[in-house]
């Protein structure tokens, strides 16, 4: 068959959004809490890509401390995209449910090799029956050189520390951590056995980030990614059990029978576990992974910054068309859809949401930030960071390696690169791109006069622009200073 008219294809710069008449009088009466999936809500419509240059642990501590998720990648070992979500999973606890501890046959090396390896700097102690003994911190162990010594030469024994017991209330808890002016509360239960532990610096850490979004258990929120080949099953499995709230089944092409298989036996070993994959970009894609069983659905085929899909396949769909189309099938299922790449301003941001995303995910915007993997480099006098797409030339190689595989010439010429390598200027602090993203966000959804996501997704209208209307929405006729 061959096809006689073609449908016009829109992205972001294609249109705008007319401003219509506002209940909202100020930003801060606009809310942008939304569903990143059936399941799982958010404070912010943000989401941080799963792309090695942009989402390891620190990254989504930010983006789950300022109300939005952050999806760790996986081109890495499964030991080690495990203990990034464990650090994420340990950075903030209403309780620490299940405290590290050492025991008294320990030594100092045993100390400071696990205090490396958790990031943590104290240990509750305990005796053979589990009981509590002690507790050792940094500060115990400051002037001591021999790494021979028993960590029960220097704890802080049990008669000189305060306990309560696994009932005390938050509230309580704090009073009597300030009334006492220490740190941390072990929680012992009648056997004298530690089952928990409270510390100052999470009640700290839950007043600075009032909008953080949490687990039943008072954890930061975090997604992982997986594939559709190899380990996949074992990698889901180990994601699930160190608490991984979103498995992401990301596959550049996830119209596919590969990721439908993938969704379904994902579905039949871990039950009602949140699966989100992607990434389609046509109601049909749509239909089908929803069909399959997830519970959001992630939009894009070669709309990121660092992708080169649509010039070296000829493929993809711009991306506002494509999320229009999938949000005409996901709504009626009530799936929420992730909008994912080429997103370059929070006005990009407002279109997705208004053309039916309830989320947005960024890899370019938040590649140069300090929670980025990898260092600043300075290049001809300005400071950057690398970025580079997964299917970039370096992204494989990197993987080949990683597997262990030869990296010989036959496999350097097959590689067919759908994605650069880049560098993107430094940006300062995850924080501060959010904060722009999400007050242009909400002036935005004022414009449209929609207080909440689901009055844009109802209300918003757009126009198409021309080129000349686009240039005219830019600064012009002046030099920009700032
Ligand atoms: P932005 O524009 O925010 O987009 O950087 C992030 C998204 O880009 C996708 N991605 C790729 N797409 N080739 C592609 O065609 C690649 O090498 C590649 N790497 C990342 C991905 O969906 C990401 O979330």
């Amino acid at each position: 068959m061959i096809q006689r008219s073609i449908p016009l294809g829109l992205t972001y710069d294609d249109v705008l959004l007319v401003p219509k008449k506002t209940p909202v009088a100020s930003r801060q009466d606009v809310s942008v809490v939304t569903s990143l999936s059936r399941h799982l809500r958010l404070n912010i419509p943000i989401v941080s890509a799963n792309q090695d240059t942009v989402t390891e642990s620190m990254m989504a501590i930010a983006m789950a401390r300022e109300g939005g998720f952050g999806i760790i990648h996986r081109f890495m070992s499964i030991e080690q995209q495990v203990a990034e979500v464990t650090k994420v999973k340990r950075w903030s606890h209403v309780v620490v449910g299940d405290p590290y501890t050492l025991t008294t046959a320990s030594t100092l090396r045993d100390f400071h090799r696990r205090r490396e390896h958790y990031g943590i700097t104290s240990f509750l102690v305990v005796d053979r029956a589990e009981r509590l003994v002690g507790i050792v911190t940094a500060r115990d162990v400051l002037f001591e050189d021999d790494l021979d010594t028993p960590v029960e030469k220097v704890m802080t024994p049990k008669s000189r520390i305060v306990t309560a017991a696994p009932t005390i209330s938050l509230p309580e808890a704090k009073q009597l951590l300030h009334q006492r002016r220490i740190e941390k509360l072990p929680l012992v239960d009648r056997d004298g056995k530690p089952v928990g532990l409270i510390t100052m610096q999470d009640i700290l850490k839950r007043e600075q980030y009032p909008n953080a979004v949490h687990d039943k258990n008072g954890r930061l929120l975090v997604g992982a990614a997986i594939g559709v080949k190899d380990d996949y099953v074992e990698r889901a499995k180990a994601l699930l059990a160190a608490g991984t709230d979103a498995l992401v089944l990301d596959i550049a092409h996830g119209h596919s029978d590969s990721a439908l298989r993938a969704i379904r036996e994902i579905r039949e070993k871990f039950g009602d576990v949140e699966l989100i994959a992607g990434n389609v970009a046509t109601a049909a894609g749509a239909a089908d992974l929803i069909k399959a069983g997830v519970d959001a659905v992630k939009v894009g085929v070669g709309p990121g910054a660092a992708c080169t899909t649509r010039v070296v396949t000829g493929a993809g769909v711009p991306q506002l068309t494509a999320i229009m189309d999938c949000a005409s099938v996901a709504t009626k299922h009530r799936v929420p859809l992730i909008a994912d790449g080429g997103i370059q301003s929070s006005g990009d941001v407002t279109k997705a949401l208004a053309a039916g995303a309830s989320t947005v995910m960024c890899g370019n915007l938040f590649a140069g930030t300090d929670e980025s993997p990898g260092s600043l480099v300075t290049r001809a006098g300005r400071k950057v960071k690398v970025f580079r797409g997964m299917a970039s030339r370096g992204a494989a190689e990197q993987r080949v390696r990683r597997e262990h595989r030869q990296l010989d010439d036959t496999t350097f010429n097959e590689m067919v690169p759908e994605g650069v390598e880049a560098v993107v200027p430094y940006r300062g602090s995850a924080r501060d791109i959010i904060h722009q993203l999400v007050g242009g966000l909400r002036s935005g959804m004022s414009y449209c006069g929609s207080r909440t996501i689901d009055e844009l997704h109802e209300q918003a209208e757009f126009i198409q622009i021309t080129e000349a209307g686009w240039k005219e929405s830019l600064p012009h006729d002046a030099e920009v200073t700032s």
